[in-house]
């Protein structure tokens, strides 16, 4: 009994001080005419003050709905949030309406996009678009929202902040625009930043240098992070602690060092064998095989179970729940009594 342990716990006021969002059995759920899409199944995790969630999964797991839903911007219908607690330093924004949350949005929590073109309007310029998110929030003057919002753009390293500051963002490549939504978000220095897959869209030179910025910004405001991605190498990079999301669900949560160190859950490991590494011979990078199953083919045991290497009949027939094992989570059978009570073991 002490290896499973109920994760929606209530916390300690210690653990309620040190973490800057708590989310506890979040559901979000899409009504639609084919269905109920259980984008996000009682989904629970926290972000430490200062530190940085790394959230990964493949395509449909489940990410972005549940970032959209710390937002408060899942749309309405056909998405509702069924249950759920969701709260920014003991508050729960669950309990906030529209008015508050668009001043949560931006001044408390920020988000950055894939494609920073969706949150940039092309017919302003970079200095218009930073002044005005400074002057929703704070009372300052023209004069000194634009002297702060050169700062901001010479803080994400903008080259000639004076001279971007009145170009429109067509002029500016993709990893400058990244910037300028980086710069965006932050001049308002929000205890939480969102970044949805932030890089994907760039090179993998801008990449890294994009996720050096977000670290180094990190670090010098003391932003909370969670960082959004497909890509455990970018995890890698800037996370401290790790939720793995599949179909819906959290499937294993852990320390980046222990994911990295040893990652308990099949699917885990197998987004790791999927990490390009400069001594790997490209054609050998194995693949999970299979997809994640659209929400109206569910299997009724383990959501894992069809592409999983190690399952056995108990998989197939029941739900793991999300059980602690080595002080980490896992949703998997083999890491519970009942794989042992069930099967022969193998
Ligand atoms: N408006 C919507 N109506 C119906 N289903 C939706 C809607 N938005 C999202 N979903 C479903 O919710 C599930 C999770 O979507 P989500 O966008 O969170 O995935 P993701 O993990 O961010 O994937 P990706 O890596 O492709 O961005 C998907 O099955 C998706 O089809
Ligand atoms: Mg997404």
């Amino acid at each position: 009994m002490d290896r499973q342990t109920n994760i929606n716990r209530t916390a300690s006021p210690a653990e309620n001080r040190d973490c800057i969002l708590q989310v506890h059995g979040l559901k979000t759920y899409f009504h639609t005419e084919e269905g109920i899409v259980r984008s996000v199944d009682d989904v629970s995790f926290s972000v430490g003050r200062g530190k940085t969630l790394g959230i990964v999964g493949e395509s449909g797991c489940g990410k972005s709905v549940t970032s959209l839903s710390v937002m408060g911007l899942v749309k309405c219908p056909p998405g509702h949030i069924e249950g759920g607690e969701i709260l920014l330093d003991g508050e729960d924004l669950l309990k906030k309406n529209d008015e508050e949350m668009r001043l949560i949005r931006g001044k408390r929590i920020a988000m950055i996009f894939q494609e920073p073109m969706t949150s940039l309007n092309p017919v302003f310029t970079v200095g218009q678009q930073i002044t005005e998110a400074l002057r929703i929030h704070e009372k300052i003057s023209k004069q000194e929202a634009k002297e702060r919002a050169i700062d901001m753009l010479r803080m994400v390293k903008i080259p000639l902040p004076e001279q971007r500051f009145r170009e429109y963002p067509h002029q500016l490549s993709g990893g400058m625009r990244q910037r300028v939504m980086i710069a965006m978000a932050l001049c308002c220095k929000p205890d939480l930043l969102i970044c949805d897959e932030p890089t994907t869209a760039l090179d993998v030179t801008i990449q890294a240098q994009i996720l050096n910025l977000i670290n180094e910004l990190k670090e010098t405001l003391g932003t909370s992070v969670i960082m959004i991605t497909h890509d455990l190498g970018v995890i890698a990079e800037v996370a401290d602690d790790v939720m793995v999301m599949y179909a819906g669900k959290v499937v294993e949560q852990a320390s980046c060092d222990d994911i990295f160190d040893k990652p308990l859950h099949p699917y885990t490991s197998g987004l790791m064998k999927c990490i390009p590494r400069l001594d790997d011979d490209v054609e050998e990078l194995s693949v999970i095989k299979g997809t994640v199953p659209a929400f109206d083919q569910m299997p009724k045991g383990c959501a894992f179970c069809p592409r999983c290497p190690y399952a056995a009949p108990l998989c197939e027939q029941e739900m793991p729940p999300l059980a602690e094992y080595e002080g980490r989570l896992v949703r998997c059978f083999r890491y519970t009594d009942r794989w042992e009570d069930k099967t022969d073991g193998k």
